[in-house]
């Protein structure tokens, strides 16, 4: 019986190039961790992954365009934590985080740095929240706008102080790491894919890491409950998504690229030097990528409706 011409597209996929959204500005961590998986997947699958930065509103702008594209395949989005977020920080989401979507697989997980201009006054994570706390109104916080990962850990940061800061937001912490560089923002908590060159540099401070654990290759930054921040824990994982109603065969194509990306020597060695590593092979799945979504939106709800004093 001839092939039903749905299916054949679907069993010749991809026929040409994909575009894959990054909800964040260009040379920031979720950029950086999108190329190097889009040029690693464009390897197994034989056709260009274009990466296209689609900034505003904390990701959701991105995930929006996304969540409305055809479940063609050719279209897919690279995001964060702030897909689990956004639900209890925004009243009105143009999109269902779990139900417009088709997941893909788990990435990996970045930690986070709290990190400030080189001249800024405190030398440790203590002397810092001692002089945020004195000087509130003076001092500026920077992030990627509600519901992205600097959102969060600052949101966590001033309610842990107890401190409401002045919150500069950018389309992305790559433009915001241009100020701080250039001394016209305080401090920011961002992830190491964005900040791990310039602390080894010297060109920014840094005072800890949100980690449970130190990060191999910050081995000598404390975590912030070493630093005086005890339970203060924040970790950026990052999954693939394409439209509510992909064919499966195409996800099934797009996880096995993944997984060939996340077993890519280069893309490897790229996350150990920016602190992190592939998800672990049995969450580069769909299901559970959708399970680990689910448990973070209920996980963060609660969290983000205490803390909401802060989410400016
Ligand atoms: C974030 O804060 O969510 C990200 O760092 C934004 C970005 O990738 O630029």
């Amino acid at each position: 019986a001839a092939v039903a011409p749905a299916a054949l597209a679907q069993s010749a996929y991809p026929t040409k190039s994909i575009t894959m959204i990054v909800p964040f500005s260009a040379g920031g961590p979720t950029d950086t961790v999108a190329r190097l998986i889009a040029q690693s997947m464009s390897a197994d699958l034989k056709q260009q992954i274009l990466v296209e930065n689609v900034g505003g509103a904390g990701g959701t702008q991105g995930a929006n365009r996304v969540a409305h594209a055809d479940p063609d395949g050719y279209t897919v989005l690279l995001h964060h934590i702030g897909m689990s977020t956004a639900p209890a920080l925004y009243r009105k989401l143009p999109f269902n985080a779990v139900e417009d979507f088709a997941t893909i697989g788990l990435v990996n997980e970045v930690p986070m740095t709290i990190v400030a201009r080189n001249d800024f006054p405190a030398k440790t994570l203590k002397e810092l929240i001692d002089y945020v706390k004195k000087n509130q109104d003076k001092v500026s916080y920077a992030n990627a706008g509600v519901g992205a990962a600097s959102h969060l850990c600052g949101m966590l940061f001033m309610s842990a102080i107890n401190t409401q800061l002045t919150t500069i937001p950018y389309k992305g912490t790559g433009p915001a790491m241009n100020d701080l560089l250039g001394g016209k923002v305080d401090f920011m908590c961002d992830q190491t894919t964005n900040t791990t060159s310039q602390i080894k540099g010297g060109k920014i401070k840094v005072y800890a890491v949100t980690t449970k654990k130190r990060v191999p290759s910050l081995a000598d930054v404390p975590t912030a409950q070493e630093a005086g921040l005890p339970g203060f824990e924040v970790a950026v994982w990052h999954g693939i998504y394409a439209p509510k109603g992909t064919p499966k065969p195409v996800i099934d194509r797009l996880n096995k690229a993944l997984k060939a990306a996340l077993k890519d020597e280069t893309v490897k060695l790229r996350f150990a030097d920016l602190g992190t590593e592939p998800a672990a092979d049995n969450l580069v799945t769909p299901e559970a990528h959708l399970a680990h979504l689910k448990a973070q939106i209920a996980l963060w709800d609660p969290i983000i409706k205490k803390a909401g004093a802060f989410a400016d």
